[in-house]
């Protein structure tokens, strides 16, 4: 079985079609970036471009870097804010012509490395964590997903945790990978006082460098690994999202 998964991001807007036994790409995989101001109606435009690149019509995923409750945003960190309460999976099917199931992006993330990559199997607690513009995050218990956990906005030190621990908030402040990585280990340390998982799997594009941080993390129990699917895990999980979505109705 195939869907098609779309990742919606600061930088780009990607997609792929997806082989769902698998969890690879059928194709490469088509990127645009993403306008500026990425408001609604300028960001389906390009979703809407993706897609018919393939010549897709079939079952279609998008991911969104914000809350989204049944197909609506209900925030919007590091986004346009006017896609707060915007039902983008109405706006999407509408562009498209096929029913578009819109998940988190660092939930899609999490669902794609469970199945295929860094999370095989794992019982108990897996949190993912995605570093990117923000810090993204995906709790699963057994395997099951808790949606639309927010653990990039914890305060630490009396400052939005994503300010200090995303590689955006690395490349801003021009902080060295020591520096960074005390910052990344002070959030590990919080967020495994609320939730301690078994294993925690940092993905997002630093996860592609994991052997210049990851060694440096102190003072966390849980095992952490790097993500195994890096760039394509959205656009997987998106795709997989869309699958289930479409057998549930
Ligand atoms: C958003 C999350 C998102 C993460 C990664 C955060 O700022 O609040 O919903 O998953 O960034 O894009």
């Amino acid at each position: 079985m195939q869907a098609f998964g779309i990742d919606i991001g600061g930088t780009g807007i990607k997609g792929a079609p997806v082989d769902l036994a698998s969890g690879k790409l059928l194709s490469d995989r088509k990127k645009i970036a993403t306008p500026r101001p990425a408001t609604p109606d300028a960001v389906t435009e390009v979703v809407k471009e993706v897609t018919q690149s393939f010549g897709w019509t079939g079952i279609t995923g998008a991911t969104f870097p914000g809350v989204v409750l049944n197909g609506t945003i209900r925030s919007a960190a590091n986004v346009d804010k006017t896609w707060i309460g915007t039902d983008a999976a109405a706006l999407f099917t509408k562009a498209i012509g096929t029913d578009v199931a819109v998940l988190n992006d660092a939930d899609a993330a999490g669902i794609a490395e469970m199945t295929f990559g860094a999370g095989v199997g794992v019982k108990g607690s897996v949190l993912m964590l995605t570093f990117g513009t923000g810090v993204g995050s995906a709790l699963f218990t057994d395997g099951v997903l808790v949606r639309n956990t927010e653990f990039g906005h914890i305060e630490i030190r009396g400052k939005d945790a994503e300010k200090r621990a995303a590689e955006s908030a690395k490349l801003e402040h021009d902080w060295g990978w020591k520096e960074w990585t005390e910052r990344v280990s002070e959030y590990l340390q919080h967020v495994e006082a609320l939730i301690s998982p078994n294993l925690i799997i940092v993905g997002g594009g630093i996860s592609k460098e994991s052997d210049k941080w990851v060694p440096m993390l102190t003072g966390i129990q849980a095992k952490i690994v790097p993500a195994a699917l890096q760039n394509d895990a959205g656009i997987v999980g998106a795709a997989m999202a869309a699958a289930g979505a479409a057998a549930a109705d």
